[in-house]
């Protein structure tokens, strides 16, 4: 089973990308499902078909779907969004006000993911395609199951105990509103699901991410962000494919200027991502849309190759032993020390790249030791873990270091 997600900047081609792997996937026989979590909606219009909220078969191998995020987030977030409402009126926010507040922008999307989970567990596909929404979301959706797990695994089983045992005293003195069983039910179930899928997409033998660029300034110095988040997360980018290259055949002079551009930016690419290969497309002289000209665009993006191979072994955390002591590495592509912060507490290691932070658990062998020194070495962030002797409660690896 695989599992592969396409993700890029607004209009790169991710669709049409995606859509075109499943075409070939599905070409050579594999049992293919393509999805969407982007609420956008494009993959009908790609292949030209209409497609429901449930997998139907489009052609031999290949199954589409587009997701209802709206009837995920119903069937996921109804019962819980009811107590947060009633907190919310309750501490007297208005009605309507309540109601808005209770939607977590983006929940939809996630609560797409969770037909990821779904699928897998049905065992009909060899291979599953998602066309993810552009950067920035699917970046804050992939990180939320970990943000969950960690509020759910520290704050919730306790305050569930808590709760159990003090709300028939509490509902006597206040009028607060307090989650009953349904609601921890809810949230838990939650959790589970977002925390399957997010170990589905974790998994190195089973999930790529391939990231859509055009070769332009701005696109590619936004993938390069996606790829430092994604590798922060533990997602494992396998391929670069720039799409809309203007093929050599073009000798207008008009886009004369426009090929060099287009060469700098490839290089460019080449240089900041290889060893991940780097696949290429050119810019067709149509629209690639429907099942025909997407088979035409798989060929193009990936020649002779599997599409479906991990095409690159990405290891963005590692633990190594060495000597008397661990290291944990993380690689950090594009990270500037001066972005980076990592700090530990208990059984946690905080990195926090920019804007985007993360917990990591610290493996058991780890958990037992001290952090001895932190350092960012080229692309990576390389902890220290040893024995004995008083470490600093905090090592910084940016902050002039
Ligand atoms: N290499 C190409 N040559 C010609 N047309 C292309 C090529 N790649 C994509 N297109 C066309 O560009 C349009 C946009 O592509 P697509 O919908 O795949 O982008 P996207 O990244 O998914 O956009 P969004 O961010 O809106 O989801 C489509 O009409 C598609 O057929
Ligand atoms: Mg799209």
């Amino acid at each position: 089973m695989r599992i592969l997600l396409f993700t890029g900047k607004g209009g790169v081609g991710k669709t049409t990308v995606a859509a075109a792997t499943a075409v070939r996937a599905a070409a050579a026989g594999q049992r293919t499902l393509i999805m969407s979590t982007d609420p956008a909606h494009s993959l009908a219009d790609s292949f030209d078909l209409p497609l429901t909220a449930h997998a139907q078969e489009i052609s031999k191998n290949l199954w589409a779907e587009q997701i209802d995020a709206q009837e995920r987030l119903e069937a996921n977030w109804r019962d819980i969004q009811e107590f947060v409402i009633s907190f919310l009126n309750w501490a007297g926010v208005d009605a309507v006000e309540a109601e808005e507040l209770s939607v977590i922008p983006g929940l939809d999307e996630i609560f797409s993911l969770t037909d990821v989970k779904y699928h897998v567990d049905s065992g009909k596909y060899d291979l599953l395609v998602v066309d993810c929404a552009p950067t920035a979301e699917t970046l804050r959706l992939l990180s939320l199951p970990e943000v969950m797990n960690w509020y759910i695994e520290r704050i919730f089983p306790v305050e569930r105990r808590v709760v159990k045992t003090i709300r028939p005293l509490l509902s006597k003195l206040t009028t607060m509103p307090i989650a009953d069983d349904r609601i921890f039910a809810a949230v838990e179930r939650l959790h589970r699901n977002l925390d399957g899928v997010r170990h589905l997409l974790t998994n190195e033998r089973m999930s790529s991410v391939r990231l859509v660029v055009n070769p332009e300034k701005m696109v590619i110095a936004e993938a390069r962000r996606t790829y430092t988040y994604l590798s922060l997360f533990g997602y494992r980018v396998d391929a670069v494919v720039v799409n809309r290259i203007i093929p050599d055949e073009v000798d207008d002079p008009y886009f004369g200027k426009w090929k060099d551009i287009q060469a700098q930016h490839l290089a460019t690419v080449r240089e900041s991502f290889e060893p991940v290969p780097i696949l290429t497309a050119r810019l067709f002289d149509r629209e690639m849309v429907g099942l025909e000209l997407l088979a035409e665009m798989g060929d193009e993006v990936y020649g002779t190759q599997d599409a479906t191979a991990i095409l690159y072994v990405d290891e963005p955390l590692r633990v190594r032993k060495r000597g008397t002591s661990y290291m944990l590495l993380l690689r950090l592509p594009f990270v500037e020390k001066k972005d980076l912060d990592v700090y530990r507490k208990a059984d946690e290691l905080y990195v926090r790249v920019g804007t985007y932070k993360r917990n990591l658990i610290l493996p058991q062998t780890l958990q037992r030791l001290e952090v001895k020194e932190a350092n960012f070495v080229d692309d990576r962030l390389e902890v220290r873990f040893g024995k004995d002797s008083p470490s600093p409660a905090r090592a910084t690896a940016g902050r002039g270091r």
